[in-house]
């Protein structure tokens, strides 16, 4: 069994619909969702899917190790950036090196980057009247939204769109996508 950790810091949609894509596989599992805001509604989903969750902060991250114990513990292959928006510390990238995958709500390179997250994306990609925009999976390395592009779909864009109704295509790209992905990938 290939087992997957989900990192996220938010809402958690991607985090329910990998959960729930993977149930019942007999070759994936999502193993535990770990959340880095006490808040985060990614919590409740946890719960309500019946998958283990866990909160850490930032020295557990950064500084004294023990998100990467727990991984390590769980016996975790993969982990999932799924809506994290911390950088990745060195040691996690060496005990999973090209394990780690993440989805970005734009066509990378473009719209990346520190700051670059969730409707700041958005906003800017309609600033710039652009004519599509899309979704980028990718490895993840020591760098915000720079590593080995896995995956990109696109959708277009018309005038009429606003920041809202961009993260709504989005929103379908990565439902429909981001599962698909991890699985292909995992298990090469
Ligand atoms: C998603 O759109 C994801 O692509 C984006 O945050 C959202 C999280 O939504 N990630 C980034 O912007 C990373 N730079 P979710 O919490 O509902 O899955």
């Amino acid at each position: 069994m290939v087992k997957l950790a989900i990192l996220a810091s938010g809402n958690g949609t991607n985090a329910q619909r990998i959960s729930e894509y993977f149930a019942g596989n007999e070759q994936v599992s999502v193993d535990c969702i770990i959340y880095n805001k006490r808040d985060a509604y990614v919590a409740e989903r946890a719960k309500k899917l019946g998958v283990t969750s866990h909160y850490f902060g930032r020295a557990d991250f950064y500084s004294n190790g023990n998100v990467l114990r727990y991984l390590q513990e769980r016996e975790i292959d993969w982990v999932i950036l799924a809506g994290f928006l911390w950088l990745v510390p060195e040691d996690m990238l060496k005990a999973f090196p090209n394990r780690i995958i993440n989805i970005h709500p734009a066509l990378l390179p473009k719209y990346g980057g520190k700051g670059m997250y969730g409707h700041h994306v958005h906003e800017a990609v309609i600033a710039n009247k652009e004519k599509e925009s899309g979704i980028t999976i990718h490895i993840v390395d020591d760098q915000y939204d720079r590593g080995l592009t896995l995956f990109q779909a696109k959708c277009s864009l018309t005038d009429a769109d606003t920041p809202d109704t961009l993260a709504d295509k989005i929103h379908l790209l990565e439902q429909e996508y981001f599962p698909v992905v991890i699985e292909k990938t995992v298990l090469k």
